[in-house]
């Protein structure tokens, strides 16, 4: 027998199997299983039965393949509540866009979406879906929730569709990138906890704060920035395992814990930090970069001298540090992320922020007075990609910054 890792020697694997084109693959997933010493138990849902045969995954798993919520016999046998308590893990593979949606509205009327509501075991879902599906705000705000929930996400993959020849984002993961999933998730502390790290092995350079423009050695030119946002999605990011660079403006906050902190002034030290911190797989530009800066530094603090006569203040333009870092055509961060605060037609300036500085998301906000954004405790949040627009509702800026963390998780492009 081949030697594997002992990770799933005598785990007992609960294999949710949802009707798409890629059930065929969990036919491999369950032998993949097996072969390592797991026990698996399978749960089909009727879609799944039009895509391959619970006869198949019945001989393969070696045991009654349940598909019934209302079936005499098998909720005898064992009954939705038990299998969804008698297993170390729930693995959903394919997970389809409408699972999906039943497990983020709490539906349960078959017996995959009744034993998914009724488990506390540690879920695994490995999506596979029409990458127009996967892309539609319904979806991605099911996956924020699910994410949210604890949940764990396996994929999807860019590529092509098996069904269409459609390239993009959608694909369900290969068998055995899904078995790694599993062991990465059992053999954490916890699941809760290794439910939480999609961001392992990757780096992420956030920016936050303001910047300070000198006029001269005592004035500055500012902006209402406190931070907040920027150090909740530092902190976020790190808690979800990845290692983390803060670059922030002047503000009084503390470092977040697990993050590097590089402290600057100006828009012009701060895109120096961000160059050195390069390279990164993500950037976040959540800073409110100065747009302009005085064309000219006192050295000596400016005097009233009683003439009456006001010292003219020229500005000049500040590099702008995501359009930088965006459009390089050397080291790009595999993702970049634009903030917009806007007062007026924020989806509108939003959008089209997105093409004119090259990110690959905006999170846009209304920062109007009268939603005391600027300093506040909340955030209500757009994420605008190229394609579409989904809105969430006000969040405490923690809660923005871990959704945000968890949702950019699941867009990271794969190494080619
Ligand atoms: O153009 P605006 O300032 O609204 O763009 C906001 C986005 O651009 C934010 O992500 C901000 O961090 C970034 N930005 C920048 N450098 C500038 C101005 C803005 O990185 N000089």
């Amino acid at each position: 027998m081949a030697d594997f890792d002992a990770t799933l020697q005598g785990k007992r694997i609960l294999l949710i199997i949802a009707g798409g084109i890629a059930a065929y693959k969990s036919l491999d997933l369950i032998r993949r299983l097996k072969e390592r010493g797991a026990t698996v138990r399978v749960v089909m849902t009727k879609g799944a039965t039009e895509f391959i045969t619970p006869l198949a995954a019945g001989a393969l798993a070696g045991g009654t393949v349940y598909t019934d919520l209302f079936d005499r016999e098998s909720e005898q046998d064992v009954g939705h509540i038990r299998l969804a308590r008698e297993a170390d893990l729930i693995v959903v593979a394919p997970a389809t866009a409408d699972l999906m949606a039943k497990m983020a509205g709490g539906h349960a009327d078959d017996l995959a979406s009744a034993v998914l509501l009724a488990t506390k075991l540690p879920v695994l879902v490995a999506p596979a879906m029409n990458p127009a599906m996967w892309a539609h705000p319904a979806t991605q705000r099911n996956i924020a929730t699910l994410l949210a929930d604890g949940i764990r996400l396996a994929g999807p993959e860019r590529g092509e569709m098996a069904e269409s020849g459609e390239a993009g984002t959608g694909r369900m993961s290969e068998p055995l990138a899904i078995v790694a999933a599993v062991e990465a998730l059992l053999s954490g502390d916890n699941g809760a906890d290794a439910s939480a790290k999609p961001l392992l092995g990757k780096h992420v350079l956030v920016t936050a704060g303001p910047t300070h423009e000198p006029i001269d050695p005592v004035r500055y030119i500012a902006n209402r920035s406190s931070g907040k946002q920027g150090f909740a999605i530092a902190a976020a990011a790190a808690a979800a395992g990845a290692r983390v660079t803060l670059v922030a403006g002047p503000v009084g906050m503390a470092d977040p814990e697990g993050v590097s902190v590089r402290r600057v002034e100006t828009a012009r030290d701060m895109l120096a930090a961000v160059e050195i911190a390069l390279p990164a797989d993500i950037a976040i530009f959540a800073a409110a970069v100065a747009d302009w800066r005085p064309a000219h530094e006192a050295v000596s603090k400016l005097k009233k001298d009683g003439s009456g006569i006001v010292p003219p203040l020229h500005v000049t333009e500040n590099p702008d540090i995501l359009a930088t870092i965006a459009h390089r055509r050397d080291g790009r961060p595999g993702l970049v992320v634009g903030f917009a605060a806007e007062t007026d037609d924020v989806l509108e300036n939003a959008t089209k922020k997105l093409s004119r500085k090259g990110a690959d998301i905006i999170v846009a906000n209304d920062v109007s007075p009268a939603n005391n954004v600027m300093g506040g405790a909340a955030n209500t949040v757009h994420l605008v990609t190229a394609e579409g627009i989904e809105s969430w509702p006000q969040l405490p800026k923690d809660e923005v910054a871990r959704r945000l963390v968890h949702w950019i998780a699941g867009r990271v492009p794969t190494k080619a």
